[in-house]
């Protein structure tokens, strides 16, 4: 099929503001938004920039906004798309050129919330044992890739930069839920923060965007119902 992308292109050495620039190119419908990139770039132009690694949905490198929704360019099929498809740079972070944003805030509240075990307890003789129903949780919360498809389509984050963000809080409530952790406190003090968990307004772009298909507002939810718990 016969397909027109545009892209909406930032170079920092010519450009002061955004521009969209057109290609046409030959797809087939089973290819993804990433082999279209990779098409144009090898093909057309090679100035495009954009991160991709893995090509399986995997890294959480590839995060753009297609068609005016945040999806990973290596799981969207260009038959969903159809003939005409516009791609931009993931929202609320700054472009840093082309499709590239600028993560470090994101992994800043990502590391904000301790997304690590916390566990002073003597170190026991075996392991530290957990029951399927304990794991399970937690256990869309660790699917996690960091993509940040959710927060940048939160529209708290446009607004607010340094609201911690879907992606954090989903990061906090994998130890959070995980009955071998014991660094609840010490997360819930830096969630209940000014930009913390109650900036959310239960938006759910979040829980919409997710590649990964995890529950990010109700997991939002849940902490939100922890930290009421201990604070009353
Ligand atoms: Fe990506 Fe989902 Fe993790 Fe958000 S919660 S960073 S959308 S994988
Ligand atoms: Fe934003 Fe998701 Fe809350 S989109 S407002 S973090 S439910
Ligand atoms: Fe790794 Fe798409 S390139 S998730």
């Amino acid at each position: 099929m016969q397909i027109t992308v545009k892209i909406k292109r930032f170079d920092p050495e010519k450009d002061k503001r955004s521009r969209w620039t057109e290609y046409r190119l030959e797809a087939n419908p089973m290819d993804r938004v990433l082999d279209v990139l990779n098409e144009i770039k090898w093909e057309q132009d090679g100035s495009l920039s954009y991160r991709r690694s893995c090509a399986h949905g995997i890294c959480g490198s590839d995060a753009m906004l297609i068609n005016g929704v945040n999806r990973l360019a290596c799981k969207v099929l260009i038959k969903d798309l159809g003939n005409d498809i516009a791609i931009e740079p993931i929202r609320g972070l700054p472009v840093e050129k082309d499709l590239i944003v600028d993560m470090e805030s994101f992994f800043d509240s990502y590391e904000a919330v301790l997304p690590y075990f916390i566990n002073d307890d003597p170190v026991p003789a075996g392991e530290r044992l957990q029951s399927p129903e304990e794991r399970e949780i937690f256990d869309a919360s660790t699917k996690c890739i960091l993509c940040a498809c959710c927060t940048t389509s939160c529209p708290v984050f446009w607004v607010n930069g340094r609201y911690l963000g879907p992606a954090a809080i989903v990061n906090a409530h994998r130890f959070i839920f995980d009955s071998r952790d014991r660094g609840t406190d010490q997360r819930l003090e830096v969630l209940n923060q000014p930009n913390g968990l109650w900036r959310c307004r239960t938006a759910y772009n979040c829980t919409e965007a997710c590649p990964r298909d995890i529950p990010v507002t109700k997991a939002i939810e849940d902490v939100k119902r922890v930290l009421l718990w201990r604070t009353s």
